[in-house]
């Protein structure tokens, strides 16, 4: 009688237990995830890449902010010396649709900084660009880059 009620209590656990397994995994597969914005900033009039591709001199030591909305600044990033910089936002803060359509990257460290012959003043602006997801382990990593840098000189 005691082992029937045991078995009878255990199946039932079991039964229960599937579908909860399944609905937790499910949520935390949908919690595990990370927005990456990663560009590189080059040392060129626009700060876009040059025709010399690769080639082109990058811009190290340069301010990255995240703007949104009416430009306040949501993150920020330094590109390093290879001229990358990249910034991680938590998806449960952050829609990927409204990051795209309201924000911009900016770039406040004058061009000067990394060549004396570009201007003093300004910066660079540029929209965002959404790559594609990619998985990292259990990370599911939706790729963001910049869709292309503008200089505007009263930035
Ligand atoms: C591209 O590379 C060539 C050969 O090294 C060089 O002469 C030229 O100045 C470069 N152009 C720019 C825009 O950097
Ligand atoms: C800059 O960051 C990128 C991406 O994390 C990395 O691959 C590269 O090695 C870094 N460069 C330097 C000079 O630290
Ligand atoms: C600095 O910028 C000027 C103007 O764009 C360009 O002609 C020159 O090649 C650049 N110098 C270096 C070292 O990249």
């Amino acid at each position: 009688m005691a082992f029937k009620s045991v078995l009878f209590v255990s199946l039932l656990i079991a039964a229960m237990a599937a579908p909860i397994a399944e609905a937790q995994l499910g949520l935390i597969s949908g919690l595990l995830g990370l927005i990456r914005i990663q560009g590189t900033v080059f040392c060129t009039a626009n700060g876009n890449m040059g025709v010399n591709g690769t080639a082109t001199p990058i811009f190290p030591n340069a301010l990255v902010q995240l703007r949104c909305g009416n430009g306040n600044v949501v993150s920020t990033s330094t590109t390093n010396g290879s001229g990358i910089f990249s910034i991680l936002l938590d998806p449960i803060q952050f829609l990927l649709s409204s990051l795209l359509s309201s924000c911009n990257l900016v770039v406040n460290t004058p061009l000067a900084s990394c060549n004396a012959s570009l201007p003093s003043i300004g910066g660079l602006l540029s929209p965002l660009q959404f790559i594609g997801n990619t998985l990292a382990g259990l990370l599911n990593v939706a790729n963001i880059i910049p869709a292309g840098f503008q200089f505007l000189p009263n930035l």
